[in-house]
């Protein structure tokens, strides 16, 4: 399985701070931003990583990460995504990278307490699909809600005004192969972005989408309340308060 962490965007949301710099390259407590889902995929046991990054300082990356050996890794891949097309455009980069292989795919700005070692190892031994890592939260409005019934996920809505339930989608996602097919198969969504939330239905609606609850905390870390949020549970897990 190859790893796929996107860490484009422009983070706005983050004015002023993300003027000098990417966003993934803020600090949370004491290290990158990106140095988070970088160790979820290494204690995953990935060793063949794509950073996909864009805005002004994607050279960043290369000087902070190098060749990857640092974090035992046996390649680290980099590219460039023009503009602003979206998580799903973003991935479609990483295709020739991918090749034959699954992969698995992390928004560069989400941090997990959990090992998903072993959803990963599950998934590498089935024959095809999708899986996502879903949480329950307290504002699901911000995020990619989805419908589950009987044990299975009926549907994503990307940030409904009246979510159907609690459980936001999280930016984990463990894809096969045909998701370069699916993602070329996608129309822009109303904000004229590749939305992930659209390939997720599309293996909803094929019935070869599973899921998991995350037992740990999970945070995003794109906007100054959940970048701080996240600075403290990263504090709270290292010094074990
Ligand atoms: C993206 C996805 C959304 C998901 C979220 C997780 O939203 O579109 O479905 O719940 O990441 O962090 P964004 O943060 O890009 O607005």
């Amino acid at each position: 399985m190859k790893g796929v962490i996107l860490a484009g965007g422009l983070g706005t949301r983050l004015w002023p701070c993300t003027k000098v710099t990417n966003k993934h390259l803020l600090p949370v407590y004491d290290k990158p931003m990106i140095y988070y889902p970088l160790a979820t995929m290494v204690d995953s046991g990935l060793t063949d990583i794509m950073i996909v990054t864009g805005g002004n300082y994607a050279g960043d990356f290369l000087r902070l990460l190098g060749n990857g050996s640092e974090f035992g890794l046996k390649d680290i891949s980099y590219t460039y995504q023009e503009g602003e097309g979206g998580i799903a455009d973003a991935l479609k980069l990483a295709e020739n990278f991918v090749d034959r292989d699954k992969v698995f795919v992390m928004l560069g700005d989400n941090i997990i307490e959990d090992d998903i070692k072993p959803f990963i190892e599950e998934f590498e031994s089935k024959q095809e699909g999708a899986h996502i890592f879903l949480k329950e939260v307290s504002d699901p409005q911000r995020f990619g809600v989805a419908e589950v019934e009987g044990g299975r996920v009926k549907n994503i809505e990307e940030k409904p005004k009246s979510p159907k339930s609690n459980y936001a989608v999280t930016g984990l996602y463990i894809y096969d192969n045909q998701v370069f097919d699916i993602i070329r198969k996608l129309k822009p969504s109303g904000r004229g972005e590749y939305e992930i939330t659209d390939v997720n239905n599309h293996y909803i609606r094929n019935g070869t989408m599973s899921y998991s609850i995350l037992d740990g905390w999970w945070t995003d870390a794109g906007t100054f309340e959940s970048l701080y949020r996240a600075s403290r549970l990263v504090e709270k897990k290292i010094k074990g308060d």
